[in-house]
C-alpha cells in the first residue's frame, strides 16, 4: 500500500525536495526495513562538487568520521576526492576502493602507533600533530612525512565545538614545528577547525586570522610552509536555516586572499556537509505511554543506534506518516528502542499522533548517525541504503 507523508510548509524550506520525493519512492517501491539510512545519490554529488568550489586553490578530503560507509565513500571516490581519516579502520575500507595514499590525509592530531604504522606502510604522507610525543611517534613511525599543526581556536556559535580536545597557542606551536624539524619531519602548515555545525561565520576570520600569525613566525624562523587546512565545520539544516555552502567559501576566500600568497594550498574537511542532508533515516513507532511528565513516543532508532547526537544538542525534524488512524498534532517526549532512560531522543516535539507500526522520516540525518551507532541492547544499526 502506497504510504502517505505530509510535509508541512514549514519544513519543505528545510529539506531538499528531490532527496524527499527520492525517499518516498524507495518507500513504495520496497519492502523498507526499519531503522535504515537512505541517502540521495544525488544530494551527495551536489554537495561535493560544490564543496571548494569557491576557495582558491583548493582541495577537499571528506571527513569520513562523519559516515564511513562503503557506498558513501565509492560515491566520493568517484568524484576523485580526498578523504581525511583517523583510524586503521577507516584506511581499510578506503584500501577496499583502492583509493591512492596521495588522496588519504590524517587530521587526527594524536593518532595510535598502531595507525600510524600502516598508514605509514599504506604511503600515506600528511599528518596532523599538536604535541611534543605526536612528533616522536611520527619520526619514529613514519620518518621524513608531511606534518601540519593545529591551532587551538574558538569554536562559539558550533553546535558541536572540538576545540578543549587539540590544538596549541601560537607560541608552542612554532615549538612544536621546530621539534618536528629537528626530528626530521617536514612541518608543511597549519590546520585548525572551527567546530562542527558553526554557523558563526567570524569563526573563520579567527582562525585565519591565527594562522597566517603563525605562517609569518614559521617563515621567520626559516620554515617553509605550503599549507593551509581549514578543516570542516560547514553546517547542514535540521531545523532551521543556516549558512550556505556559497556564502562560507565566498567569506573565507576573501579571508585567504587577503593574508595569503596564491601558491598557498587550501585543504578543506567537510564531514557533515557532504552527507547530512542527503540522508534521511526511516524509523517505525513502537509505542507510546501518557507518562506524569508528558505523552510518550517510542521509535526503533534512538541515542544508542543512530541518533546519538541528539545528546550533544542536535535537533532533527521529522515526520510521521498519515493513515487514517492518524491523531491530532500533540507534543511528545520521543525516545529510542532500547531499555535505558538515557535512550530519549528530544523531549519536545510536535507531530499528529501515529499508530505503532506506522513510518516516522527522520530528516538530515546522513552524518554522525550510522557512524556513531551501537548495537547496545541488542537493537540493530541502520542499513545504509544509496538511491
Ligand atoms: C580533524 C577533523 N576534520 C574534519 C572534521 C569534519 O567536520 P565537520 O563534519 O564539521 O565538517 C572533523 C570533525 O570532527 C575533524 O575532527
Amino acid at each position: 500500500m502506497v504510504k502517505t507523508f505530509k510535509i508541512e510548509q514549514s519544513l519543505a524550506r528545510i529539506v531538499d525536495k528531490s532527496t524527499v520525493l527520492k525517499v518516498l519512492n524507495y518507500i513504495d517501491s520496497n519492502a523498507v526495513k526499519t531503522p535504515c539510512l537512505v541517502i540521495s545519490g544525488d544530494r551527495l554529488r551536489r554537495n561535493f562538487n560544490l564543496l571548494g568550489s569557491g576557495i582558491r586553490n583548493s582541495k577537499v578530503f571528506y571527513a569520513v568520521k562523519a559516515n564511513p560507509s562503503i557506498e558513501v565513500l565509492r560515491v566520493i571516490d568517484e568524484l576523485g576526492g580526498g578523504f581525511e581519516i583517523s583510524s586503521e579502520g577507516e584506511l581499510r575500507v578506503l584500501a577496499r576502493l583502492g583509493v591512492k595514499p596521495d588522496r588519504i590525509i590524517s587530521s587526527n592530531p594524536v593518532k595510535t602507533i598502531t595507525f600510524i604504522k600502516e598508514a605509514a606502510a599504506y604511503g600515506i604522507r600528511h599528518y596532523a600533530f599538536d604535541s611534543y610525543t605526536e612528533v616522536e611517534k611520527l619520526a619514529n613511525h613514519c620518518p621524513g612525512c608531511n606534518v601540519y599543526i593545529r591551532l587551538s581556536i574558538p569554536n562559539e556559535g558550533s553546535e558541536w565545538p572540538l576545540s578543549k580536545k587539540f590544538g596549541v597557542e601560537l607560541d608552542e606551536a612554532l615549538q612544536i614545528m621546530l621539534e618536528a624539524k629537528r626530528q626530521g619531519l617536514n612541518p608543511c602548515g597549519i590546520t585548525f577547525h572551527v567546530g562542527s555545525q558553526c554557523n558563526n561565520i567570524y569563526n573563520w576570520n579567527i582562525a585565519i586570522d591565527k594562522a597566517r600569525l603563525l605562517y609569518t613566525k614559521a617563515q621567520e624562523a626559516g620554515l617553509h610552509l605550503s599549507l593551509l587546512d581549514i578543516g570542516g565545520g560547514y553546517p547542514v539544516k535540521y531545523t532551521k536555516d543556516v549558512l550556505g555552502i556559497d556564502t562560507i567559501e565566498r567569506h573565507i576566500d576573501g579571508l585567504i586572499g587577503e593574508r595569503f600568497t596564491d601558491d598557498v594550498s587550501i585543504l578543506i574537511e567537510p564531514g557533515r556537509v557532504v552527507v547530512g542532508d542527503a540522508g534521511i533515516i526511516i524509523a517505525s513507532v513502537t509505542g507510546k505511554a501518557d507518562r506524569l511528565d508528558g505523552k510518550w513516543l517510542y521509535i526503533d532508532v534512538g541515542v544508542f543506534n543512530g541518533l546519538m547526537e541528539s545528546v550533544g544538542g542536535i535537533r532533527y525534524s521529522y515526520v510521521v506518516e498519515t493513515t487514517p488512524h492518524t491523531g491530532r498534532e500533540r507534543n511528545w517526549i520521543l525516545a529510542g528502542p532500547s531499555c535505558d532512560s538515557f535512550d530519549v531522543i528530544d523531549r519536545n516535539v510536535s507531530l499528529i499522533e501515529p499508530q505503532v507500526g506506522d513510518l516516522i522520516l527522520i530528516f538530515s540525518a546522513g552524518a554522525y548517525t550510522t557512524s556513531y551507532a551501537s548495537e547496545f541492547n541488542g537493537f540493530t544499526i541502520p542499513d545504509t541504503v544509496i538511491v
